[in-house]
């Protein structure tokens, strides 16, 4: 089979490290190409790259010479696909100019997340929306992107209880400083302490929530109909958003029915999409789970399944937490996912 020619945009960061180590051995893709700023230009990978990850940089990427994300160099090198891990304000233009090129984009920035155009994919939850990049003008190419890192844990707690009618949903997340980048939260303002902001953070979970389990028509995507108030916290944890989401129905809905709708929740065939984890949802029923320190990379949970726990029904509502990989689901694992997933429904020349 045909591999696919890859570059990382954005290499060198915490989400671009983790596309380095999750393809340094992909049946399917790569990797070719590696971008990051003007100042790691030039150099060898290995040599400026604050790696983070805990297995090793993959031996076939240590001698790469990073290319400047601006460059026009990154066009010049034949790619097949690009996997988008810039700061936003910087991916807006490129990925519009990769795409044009004929290039598969995948992005993890919320550059063009909430264009009419561009899908937030996730295969198990919204597999349809990938046929809104038939409405792109790009020729070839195309941008498809993944949720913010806690929206992926949020649809995943929701989709399984849409079919029960949901009125609104509150959510409150714990998140780690590792969504904030490389460059984080500095340790005087986060050692011991909690912030009750992140900035754009509410916006983007009430509006990419909606968006990804709301309805393709074939010609658009209609919104999810519930309400979502989302309120979000930084907390001194290195890896891992937890969520507290309380959930009101229409309808009564007993507590078996909603822990029979995570536990049955599907997953994809494993032998076509590598990536992809066995179960999406692992529920635990201990008190006191799930925690990041204990249930976000286990034997059973390599961090692309959310974890979910405590589920409490009270009336019309249910109450429970969540625990999502925000590098692995949130970010890099889910954009490998969708290319996986592009590739298996033909999208990929
Ligand atoms: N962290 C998460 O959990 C997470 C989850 C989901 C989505 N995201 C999104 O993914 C993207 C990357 O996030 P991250 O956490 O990996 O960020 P990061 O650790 O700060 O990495 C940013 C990357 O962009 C490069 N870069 C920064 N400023 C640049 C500039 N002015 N010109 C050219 N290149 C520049 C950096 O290169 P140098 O090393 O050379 O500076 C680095 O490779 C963001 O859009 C973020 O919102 C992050």
């Amino acid at each position: 089979m045909k591999k696919y020619r890859i570059g990382i945009l954005g290499a060198t960061g915490i989400v671009g490290q983790r596309f380095v180590s999750l393809l340094g051995s992909h049946p399917h893709f790569e990797i070719v190409s590696l971008t990051a700023s003007k100042k790691s230009a030039g150099r060898k990978y290995s040599e400026i790259v604050d790696w983070y990850m805990r297995n090793d940089i993959p031996e076939n990427v240590r001698e790469t010479i990073i290319v400047n994300n601006t460059d026009k160099e990154i066009s010049r090198e034949n790619l097949d696909i690009v996997f988008s891990a810039l700061p936003s304000k910087l991916a807006y233009d490129i990925e519009i100019d990769l795409a044009k090129e004929g290039i598969a984009v995948f992005s993890n920035t919320n550059a063009h997340r909430m264009d009419i155009d561009v899908p937030i994919l996730i295969p198990e939850i919204n597999a349809n929306h990938l046929q809104l990049v038939g409405k792109q003008k790009f020729g070839t190419g195309f941008i498809v992107t993944n949720s913010n890192c806690s929206t992926s844990g949020l649809v995943f707690g929701l989709r399984p209880l849409q079919k029960f009618n949901i009125r609104e949903v509150y959510v409150t997340t714990y998140q780690s400083i590792s969504g904030a980048g490389k460059k984080g939260v500095a340790s005087m303002d986060i050692l011991g302490n909690v912030i009750p902001f992140i900035s754009g953070e509410e916006e983007k979970m009430e509006l990419e929530t909606k968006k990804i389990l709301g309805t393709f028509d074939g010609e658009q995507i209609q919104d999810a109909d519930f309400d979502i108030n989302a309120s979000c916290a930084r907390v001194p944890v290195l890896e891992g958003h937890l969520e507290s989401i309380v959930v009101n129905f229409n309808e009564d809905v007993s507590l078996e029915e909603i822990n029979q709708s995570f536990k049955s929740f599907n997953g994809l065939d494993t032998n076509t999409f590598p990536t992809a984890p066995m179960n999406p949802i692992i529920l635990t029923l201990e008190d006191d789970r799930p925690q990041p320190t204990r249930d976000l990379l286990t034997e059973k949970n390599l961090g692309m399944a959310i974890t979910i726990g405590r589920v409490r029904r009270k009336g019309t509502s249910v109450n429970f937490f969540l625990l999502v990989h925000n590098t692995l689901r949130g970010a890099a694992g889910a954009s490998i996912l969708n290319a996986e997933y592009a590739l298996q429904e033909g999208f990929l020349k």
